[in-house]
């Protein structure tokens, strides 16, 4: 870590491909002979490189827009590896994903699935449809992420879904090919998950009854990662969960995890430009801000902090900030990072997921560069912005 920050300098994200594939491939066994697809969340980190790693291990994808579609489209991924989530669509959308004859659509509202219908009709194919249900299950680390409670916008509940499969029954456009629930994301109990499955495997049961017969159950993604001290459920058990549920129904499991596949693999590289003090608290100043990575400031989420290398020194106690303009720019608060000088490298780590792809602009800031490091090398996978980037379109 000390070369790639000496070579492509900071702030940097660094994924490390080893740590992507360890979680995949545990995942992937986890569930054993059961049929099921690993559909990575592709909103979680979209790199080219990243993807091409999934795809290289046989990983299905998770897209919410055309612009996700685009992103697999343009490294080979066939369309049958993707499903399509997300309760806004457009009409553009849902016409490029049905010429990429894609997998699955994750319907979540009635007038989408109107929308759905004509625009397959236009094209003369059948569109491979789930419902997205809302399951009205609590799950989910901080409020802006759980999905799964009535309150969300997400999903449709269970007796307008249970309309519209029957209402669509023998539809000509209309595929009915499975059914979605994700009820939320940093999920750290298998509770809810066992909640929503008994639900949704009711609910099969009952539509089969009614001549309809599903063959894909997506159970969303959502599992958690230990950020600091939380204690996520291992892989094992968080399948075995799934197929206590599925494997009666003879369903095709579906999942799309995100976060506990590339969160743990992604770290970001800053440096410390100034350390001060005022009125008895530390500040470290680094070179990295909420701009290039939003998690602090837009969940409250805390991830850990540590020197690149130690110094003497008693292990002090500081709010590590970054230089935007805002109060809400600060990585943590009263962290033990430790006695740090100018020019230090700190590594913030569980940056994989969700970090650079909400990275923006702000206070016209080039967004960092990001690095893929396999094994003892390393391979720029998205250059550092220039000043002209920033600039680019105006
Ligand atoms: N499927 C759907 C339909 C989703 O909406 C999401 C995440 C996932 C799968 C993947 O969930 P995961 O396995 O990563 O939990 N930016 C927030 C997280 C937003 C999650 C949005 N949906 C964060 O940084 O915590």
């Amino acid at each position: 870590m000390d070369e790639a920050a000496k070579q492509v300098g900071t702030p940097a994200y660094l994924y490390s491909r080893a740590s992507i594939e360890q979680a995949y491939r545990r995942m992937d066994s986890a569930f054993g002979a059961l049929p099921h697809t690993i559909c990575y969340a592709v909103k979680a980190n979209s790199n080219l490189g990243i993807l091409r790693v999934f795809a290289a291990l046989g990983s299905g994808f998770d897209i919410v827009s055309g612009g996700e579609l685009y992103r697999l489209r343009r490294i080979g991924v066939p369309g049958n590896r993707i499903v399509f989530s997300g309760a806004g669509k457009s009409r553009e959308e849902i016409r490029e994903a049905l010429r990429a004859r894609i997998l699955l659509f994750n319907v979540e509202s009635p007038a989408e699935l109107d929308l759905l219908a004509s625009e397959a009709s236009r094209l003369r194919v059948r569109a491979p449809s789930s419902i997205r249900v809302n399951p009205d299950v609590q799950a989910g680390g901080h409020p802006h992420i759980s999905t799964g409670h009535h309150r969300h916008k997400f999903g449709i509940d269970w007796d307008g879904a249970r309309r519209l499969y029957l209402e669509h029954r023998d539809s000509r456009w209309i595929e009915w090919q499975g059914i979605s629930a994700h009820i939320g994301s940093q999920i750290l109990t298998l509770a809810p998950y066992r909640r929503a499955l008994v639900r949704l495997a009711e609910f099969v049961r009952d539509l089969g009854r009614e001549g309809i017969t599903l063959r894909y159950l997506d159970c969303g993604g959502g599992l958690g990662i230990r950020y600091t001290t939380e204690q996520p459920p291992e892989a094992a058990a968080y399948a075995s969960e799934l197929m206590r549920a599925v494997r009666p129904l003879g369903c095709h499991l579906l999942i799309e995890p995100g976060r506990s596949l590339i969160g743990p693999a992604g770290v970001i590289l800053m440096r410390v430009l100034y350390t001060k003090h005022n009125r008895g608290k530390t500040f470290v100043v680094v070179d990295a801000a909420m701009n290039d990575f939003m998690r602090p400031a837009l969940y409250g989420a805390t991830h850990s902090i540590t020197r690149m290398r130690r110094r003497a020194g008693a292990l002090t106690r500081a709010d590590i900030v970054g230089p935007v303009c805002e109060s809400g720019d600060c990585f943590v608060q009263d962290w033990p990072l430790g006695e740090v000088t100018s020019g230090d490298v700190l590594v913030l780590w569980g940056a994989g997921a969700y970090g650079f792809v909400e990275a923006s602009n702000y206070n016209s800031r080039p967004r960092p560069v990001e690095v893929l490091v396999t094994g003892r090398r390393f391979r720029v996978i998205r250059r550092r912005e220039s000043r002209a980037d920033l600039v680019r379109g105006e």
